[in-house]
């Protein structure tokens, strides 16, 4: 039992394995998400193929109550990798109608993202953003395209497609989408002090910064059915100096609060590593579960269901976060080693899950090859062959190979003028 009370739902804690009911009349079957993993799948249209039927029928499998895809692009000229799945009004359904399909158990909800500045400059698209502040990560820097700050036309024009995209999800058969608004993608943009620099009505107070969230979800919630699922992936803190903090998240949940099934929580940017448990700011963040004791924080006020997600590797780890008063448990990485994980722990099985492991002394390179092998992994089980893995290193080293093909590719095809 926990100390902490929790307004929407009972004080008793929940088992791993029970139901959930979301405030917009969703029932999930237990408490496991599979967390949102970027594919790098689909073909130069950016729609999903076969390949993510395969994988996603594996995940369905595997026992979450939950699967969220990876980041869909709500913007076809803002593209953060070549391999990134697209829904647009151009976009074909009948592959989005498949992979939806897919999922004949748990919940499958589609994450929709606009990448912002975090666009590298080779795959030619338009790198909007709040203000004209670049990503800044050492040598690699220039590998980013130079930001353009957003006109009021730009904003609209992305609150549409956001709401668009989330209208297209619904008639493709998912069961709800959420909003990525962490990670440093452009929603987080606008709610970074550092980044967001405006000083219309799109910047400066809290409340100004979070207004493009604030709409993105108004408009995605004026477009889809009332009983089809919104959520919004939110940093608990950026871990950057100056950053958006605790403090900020806990006022953006409660503006939150009425329009979402749950806010699903995490931490960290292109800049500041603390998603792969690697923090600019030099704090120390847990060896699992890495921001349960500052995400925790946030729970006591918060009126909408919270997840966790981040280092949780283990059934013991996954019952603590709902121990601390999260609802739901959100797990990337291990769910991609091992996708049958969640049958497992809900079994009573609590071997840990081993993430890929590399000697590479740079946390920035380490944290780059951790991610190309979990990617490669994905492409494994998306041909079915569930037993293999590739290195981290090695991952890395066909990872910058496949994306150069990917790039010249996806030049070859477009993206057409806007
Ligand atoms: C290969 C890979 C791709 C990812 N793609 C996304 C993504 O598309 N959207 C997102 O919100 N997070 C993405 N993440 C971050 C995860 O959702 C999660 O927040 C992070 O990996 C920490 O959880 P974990 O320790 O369970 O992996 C990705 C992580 C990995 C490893």
């Amino acid at each position: 039992m926990t100390g902490t009370p929790r307004s929407h739902e009972s004080a008793a804690v929940p088992a791993l394995a029970s139901p959930l009911r979301l405030p917009r009349g969703i029932t999930v079957a237990n408490r496991l998400v599979k967390a949102a993993m970027e594919e790098q799948l689909a073909d130069t249209g950016g729609h999903p193929g076969g390949r993510f039927v395969t994988l996603y029928r594996t995940w369905d499998r595997g026992g979450a109550g939950m699967i969220l895809t990876g980041h869909v692009m709500v913007d076809r000229f803002a593209v953060a990798q070549p391999g990134d799945v697209i829904l647009d009004g151009s976009s074909d359904l009948t592959p989005f109608r498949a992979w939806a399909q897919a999922a004949l158990n748990s919940s499958l909800w589609m994450q929709i993202n606009h990448p912002g500045r975090v666009v590298q400059r080779d795959t030619g698209s338009r790198a909007l953003a709040p203000s004209a502040v670049p990503v800044r990560v050492g040598s690699l820097s220039k590998l980013f395209a130079t930001p353009v700050p957003m006109t009021e036309d730009d904003i609209h024009e992305t609150i549409e497609r956001f709401a668009t995209t989330a209208a297209l999800a619904e008639e493709s058969g998912f069961a709800g989408v959420e909003i990525h608004a962490a990670h440093g993608y452009l929603l987080a943009q606008f709610l970074s002090p550092l980044v967001n620099r405006r000083d219309d009505q799109w910047g400066g107070s809290l409340r100004d910064r979070a207004r493009l969230l604030l709409e993105v979800v108004a408009a995605v919630r004026a477009r889809v059915s009332a009983g089809f699922g919104i959520a919004v992936k939110l940093n608990s803190a950026d871990f950057q100096r100056g950053g958006f903090d605790l403090h900020d998240a806990r006022q953006v949940i409660d503006w939150l609060s009425d329009g979402v099934d749950f806010v699903e929580l995490s931490g960290g940017s292109v800049e500041s590593l603390a998603t792969a448990g690697h923090p600019a700011d030099g704090r120390t963040l847990e060896r699992e579960a890495y921001f349960l004791k500052l995400a925790g924080e946030l729970v006591e006020h918060a009126s909408v269901p919270l997840m966790l997600t981040g280092g949780i590797r283990r059934a013991r780890v996954a019952q603590d976060v709902l121990t601390r008063g999260f609802s739901l448990v959100g797990v990337a990485t291990a769910l991609a080693q091992q996708p049958d994980a969640p049958q497992r722990w809900l079994a009573g099985q609590d071997a840990e899950v081993e993430p890929p492991c590399t000697l590479v002394r740079s946390k920035s390179l380490r944290a780059a090859a951790v991610q190309a092998s979990v990617t490669a992994r994905m492409h494994e089980l998306s041909r079915d062959r569930p037993n293999r893995s590739v290195p981290p290193l090695a991952a890395l080293v066909l990872d910058q190979c496949k994306r150069s093909r990917a790039i010249r590719r996806h030049r070859r095809a477009g993206p057409p003028s806007p």
